[in-house]
């Protein structure tokens, strides 16, 4: 079996203002991203470079994976301004990001993320589903909060539609931080613990293993390999430092050394 490739996923949000410095990003994106060969890098442009890009991306089938930053959770028709699975998909989308806290900041509740995550389903591409607590307090009520999001977002979803879903645990207060302060391994790993828990309770083990988990929150060319070797998940969902190829290149490069082995210091035989 081939090992999974590390998913890095590049939020381009709002940014940059014309096609020419998006196909400029994506011309460097693309040098470097053909010779990684264990990370998988996915770039979410604003919707209407998305058919450029991909057109330079290879469509479908190139070596980058272009994706929608929202979708509609309408199927088509009357809906000004809204943007369906179907047109996503032949545009050239394999994934598409559901829930992100700065759509949800601007009113999107959690059943218009669980039926938009069904649209993508439906729509044959790659649900990353964003869900992370707004902060964290002593009593860690924030468990709760992750959990009760995970419920509402997963409340659709068929045993068959896992193998297209990835978990994006973004906590809020490490989303475009200024100071930079994302969270430490260490806590991103019991979060994943929790979510797989999550996902073994109410589906069962085989469903638990196959769901790709990604962390976001201020990642950085200093931090990323330490997140996901040491985090344990699955690829990174980063904002800011996807703007700049440089940076990107530096979080590919690092993620792209394979994870050191322990090192298990076996005794001689006969030495005490
Ligand atoms: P950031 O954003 O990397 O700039 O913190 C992450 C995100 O919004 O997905």
């Amino acid at each position: 079996m081939k090992p999974k490739k590390i998913l890095v996923i590049g939020n381009w949000k709002m940014t940059p203002n014309t096609l020419v410095e998006a196909r400029a990003k994506m011309a460097i994106i693309k040098r470097f991203s053909d010779k990684m060969k264990l990370t998988e890098t996915i770039i979410c442009p604003p919707l209407p470079f998305i058919v450029p890009l991909s057109l330079m991306a290879g469509g479908i089938k190139g070596k980058i994976k272009i994706g929608s930053q929202d979708i509609s959770k309408f199927e088509s028709g009357a809906h000004t301004g809204e943007v369906g699975a179907l047109m996503l998909k032949s545009s050239g989308v394999s994934y598409v990001i559901v829930g992100h806290s700065e759509r949800r900041a601007t009113g999107e509740d959690a059943s218009t993320v669980a039926q938009k995550l069904q649209k993508v389903l439906a729509g044959g591409m790659t649900g990353v589903v964003c869900i992370g607590e707004s902060e964290r307090d002593n009593e860690a009520e924030y468990l709760s909060v992750i959990k009760g999001q995970l419920k509402e977002a997963l409340v659709y979803m068929s045993r068959q539609q896992f193998a297209n879903l990835v978990i994006a645990y973004e906590p809020l207060w490490a989303v475009n931080n200024s100071r930079n302060v994302a969270i430490t391994p260490h806590e991103i790993h019991q979060i994943v613990i929790l979510i797989r828990k999550y996902l073994k309770d109410n589906w069962g083990e085989s469903i638990a293993s196959i769901v790709k988990i990604v962390y976001g929150g201020s990642v950085t060319p200093d931090n990323a390999q330490d997140l996901v070797h040491n985090g344990e998940v699955d690829g990174l969902l980063i904002g800011r430092a996807s703007w700049q190829p440089e940076d990107l290149k530096s979080i590919c490069q690092s993620l792209n050394i394979e994870k050191k082995k322990p090192k298990i210091k076996l005794k001689k035989k006969g030495k005490k």
